[in-house]
């Protein structure tokens, strides 16, 4: 108990359970990719445009987290990823071209930190 209350004092409590809510997937705001060198390139190399990802990304911070924490676009494959954005834009409410812009963002965000975990 002493113990758990030190290591709160210190700070390491709430930064533990980033890393591990993190690693379930489950995130903050914070942890969203910007659309900004690393994700824009990875978008430029896939043919997507930088203001389709931008819209991506603005539709995701504000869709993704209505019914469940934000499951970031590293968090899962893109064959997963293909069989799971059709169902959630849908229950998101969004139209074709706000799914289109949602998928680029997070094909964009992802192909961004596989490149980065690769260095
Ligand atoms: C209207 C509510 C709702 C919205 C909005 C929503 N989701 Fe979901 N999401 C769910 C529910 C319910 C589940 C669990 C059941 C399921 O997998 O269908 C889920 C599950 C998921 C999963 C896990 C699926 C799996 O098989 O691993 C991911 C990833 C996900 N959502 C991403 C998103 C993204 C990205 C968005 C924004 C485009 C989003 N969700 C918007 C309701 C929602």
């Amino acid at each position: 108990m002493a113990r758990h209350g030190s290591l709160v004092r210190r700070g390491l409590g709430p930064g533990l359970l980033v890393v591990i809510l993190t690693a379930l997937g489950c995130a903050s705001v914070k942890d969203i990719p910007a659309v900004d060198g690393p994700v824009a390139a990875a978008a430029e190399s896939s043919g997507a445009s930088i203001a389709s990802v931008s819209h991506g990304h603005d539709l995701y911070v504000h869709n993704c987290n209505r019914c469940h924490p934000y499951k970031l676009p590293a968090s899962r494959s893109k064959e997963e990823w293909e069989g799971i954005l059709p169902r959630m834009t849908k229950r998101a409410g969004l139209n074709e071209v706000e799914a289109a812009d949602v998928r680029a963002f997070v094909f964009a965000a992802r192909d961004a930190s596989e490149r980065e975990q690769t260095k």
